[in-house]
Parts: C-alpha cells; structure tokens; sequence
C-alpha cells in the first residue's frame, strides 16, 4: 500500500494480498475492511476515542449538524490541493472530513488517514474505499519524512515535531478547533458553572499563517437521541458524574452553539 512506510524501520511498504511487508521482512495485515494496524507498542496505552464514542461521533454527524463545517474544510482541501500529492487526516475518526475531502478532490490527490482507536479507523476504510487508512499515532507516524503536502488536524492531537516531519516544506496544514463559546449551551445543561474554551493564539512556528474561516452557529437538537450523542462524542461525557448526566438525560431538546477555527498554515 503506497503512502505508508513501514513502523519498524521506515522502509516503503508492499501489498502482498494480505498484508504489507518492507524490505526487512516486517510485516503488518491488512484487515478484511481494508485498514492496517500500524502501531508499535510503545503507543499501545492509549486507545483513543473507545467505540461508544465512536458510533456517537458518527450518528451525530450523520444528522448534518456540522455539514457547514465539512463544506468549509471542502473548501479549503480544494484551494491547498497538490495535484498528484499526498494528503493526510491526522485523527481521522471514523472518516467523516476524510470522506468529504476525498469528494472533492476526487483522485487529484492521494488520501491517507490515521488514528490511533482501531474502532474508528475500522468505519472510516469502509466509508472511504478510495482512502488508505492505518491504524497508528500521531505521536509516532508511519510515514516518510517530507512526504506530506497537505495535513489535516481536525479536533486531533497536535503532535508539532511529527506534523514538521512529515510535512514537505511549501506544504499545508489545516487546523481546526473548536472556539470559545463551543457547546456552551451542552455545558450549561450539564454543568452549575460552565466555563468557555480556551483558544491559544494563532501563531505557529516555522509556519506562515495563510488563511482561517471562523464558523459560529448555533444548533438545535431535537431528540434525546441526538443530544445523548453529541454528549457521547464529547470528552465532557467521561469526566462527568452520574448527577449531571442525568440532567442532560432528562432532555428532549437542546440549543447550543457551535464554534469553530479552520486555520490553514504554510510549512516554512
Ligand atoms: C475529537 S476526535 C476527532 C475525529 C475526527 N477528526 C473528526 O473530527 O470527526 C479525536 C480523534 O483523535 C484520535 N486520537 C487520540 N489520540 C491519538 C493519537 N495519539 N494518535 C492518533 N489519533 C489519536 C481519537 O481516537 C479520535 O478519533
Ligand atoms: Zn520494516
């Protein structure tokens, strides 16, 4: 499978019909859904997003809520594309922005995608069959220095020095995260004293800032259903007790805003 390299040595990777295999024998298989599990054992503590978050995540964005957002991302994949490059979803999730892009740009580029929750990546191979997905992290990517035009972090671990690495120079990078006022509406439903997001300044070094959309909407949500799975897909559920949840439980509709940053960057 091209656009990987191999975890172990970082030797290009050959399809075989099962697996993918470098130069010094290390081999990895490839699941019946089309990903590879990339990961070396150093990461393997961190499971990411577990796959009752991951459902959530999908259900929710299935329902269009945040379809202004994947549109601006389209957007902006489309302006920054290299023709005949390679583009990378660091945190792809379960492929909702990979599968997006991959419309738009069609076969302009190639697409990569990884995470480091295999639940995720499971969903996000069988969405997007035009994609190759591993299952890895971003904190120890399998993938060649310099190889990278166009990198999207979408709500995912920022792992600056591996971004710098992988990233060719002249290449992109686009961020997006969420603003201050981001699910206010969710947190004070849930909580006494809801507090708003912290947003670190917009400088990045050894990038040049190129361009930022700032989307702010606000949304409602009319089923239990869909407040649940936004809740779900939120880190907010996990660290909240059985008190507040139950207030939100109690819900049938909610009115939040949404707030986000799509920053893109230039590699100096
Ligand atoms: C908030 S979700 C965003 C997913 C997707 N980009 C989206 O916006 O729908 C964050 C993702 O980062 C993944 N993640 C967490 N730690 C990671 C790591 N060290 N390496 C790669 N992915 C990681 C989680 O599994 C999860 O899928
Ligand atoms: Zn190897």
């Amino acid at each position: 499978m091209s656009g990987f390299c191999c975890p172990v040595c970082g030797e290009a990777l050959t399809s075989t019909p099962k697996t993918l295999v470098c130069a010094n024998r290390h081999s990895f298989d490839v699941a019946k859904s089309g990903y590879v599990s990339l990961l070396q054992t150093s990461s393997r503590g961190n499971h990411g997003d577990n796959p009752q978050m991951v459902a959530a995540r999908r259900a929710f964005l299935e329902t269009g809520a945040y379809a202004h957002l994947r549109d601006a991302i389209g957007d902006l994949a489309e302006r920054y594309a290299t023709d005949g490059g390679t583009l990378l979803d660091s945190g792809c999730g379960e492929g909702y922005y990979t599968a997006a892009v991959l419309e738009r740009l069609g076969a302009r580029m190639e697409v990569l995608g990884l995470d480091i929750s295999k639940s995720a990546v499971r969903l996000a191979a069988k969405r997007c069959k035009q994609g190759h997905f591993a299952v890895a992290s971003a904190f120890h990517m399998p993938v060649k220095d310099g190889s990278i035009d166009l990198l999207l972090q979408i709500f995912s671990p920022d792992s600056a020095s591996e971004f710098a690495r992988v990233l060719r120079r002249g290449g992109a990078l686009l961020e997006c995260i969420p603003g201050r006022r981001h699910l206010y509406g969710l947190k004070a439903a849930v909580y006494d004293t809801p507090y708003e997001n912290e947003v670190s300044p917009f400088e990045k070094s050894g990038y040049r800032f190129l361009e930022q959309r700032h989307l702010m909407r606000e949304i409602t949500l009319e089923t239990p259903e869909d407040i649940r799975n936004l809740f779900w897909m939120t880190p907010y559920y996990y660290k909240t007790g059985a008190r507040e949840q139950k207030r939100l439980e109690e819900r049938t509709a909610l009115t939040t805003e949404t707030e986000f940053y799509v920053t893109v960057y230039q590699k100096l």
